[in-house]
């Protein structure tokens, strides 16, 4: 198998231009509040960089580092947390900060996993969006732009650990054989 990235999905601009966006709602959404900001590693942490330096609330910075149990291909609709939240979110409002939400297994199990330590509220802020994909129901609240059943990388997001240092995201063709 081999991989190469094609069109250019979303420029550095159309980032920056999503941020300010997500940003300004964000700052109004939670006016008087201040937010409890969880990014979800690895994938989150350019768009968080982004993201919380277009907010202009109080906030304190969090992260988690979650991953499915089990067969990759098959989600059992489990994860395992492998980095938890250092401070505790009981009474706070949480913004969950993801990169992507695909089936939405992940998200689902995590909103489960947080919402039993009774946070007053959780919402959750994606750079990107499969609906398509989707398996099960989730709420998300603010959504950078939506995708089409296409496997993207940079921007933090990876393929096999690579490309996460790409500025702008692409479209990553995967294929087989000697090319
Ligand atoms: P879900 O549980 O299926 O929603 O999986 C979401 C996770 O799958 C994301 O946090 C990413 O790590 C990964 N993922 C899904 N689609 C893509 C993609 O197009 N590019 C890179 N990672 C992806
Ligand atoms: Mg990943």
């Amino acid at each position: 198998m081999a991989e190469r990235c094609t069109e250019i999905f979303c420029s550095e601009s159309d980032l920056q231009e999503m941020i300010r966006r997500l940003g300004e709602q964000i700052t109004r959404d939670y006016a008087d509040q201040e937010i409890y900001v969880i990014g979800i590693l690895k994938g989150s942490f350019v768009f968080m960089a982004d993201l919380v330096r277009a907010i202009d609330r109080p906030m304190k910075i969090d992260f988690m580092s979650v991953s499915s149990y089990g067969d990759a291909t098959v989600s059992s609709g489990e994860i395992n947390i492998r980095k938890d939240t250092d401070g505790d979110i009981k009474g706070k409002h949480v913004l969950i900060v993801e990169d992507i939400i695909d089936t939405g297994i992940t998200m689902q199990s995590l909103i489960r996993i947080l919402m039993e330590r009774e946070p007053l509220d959780i919402r959750v802020c994606a750079a990107f969006d499969k609906p398509s994909r989707r398996v099960v129901e989730v709420n998300i609240d603010y959504i950078g732009k939506q995708i089409p059943d296409a496997f993207i990388v940079g921007y933090g997001l990876d393929y096999a650990e690579r490309y996460r240092n790409l500025p702008h995201v692409s479209v990553l063709e995967i294929y087989g054989g000697d090319q």
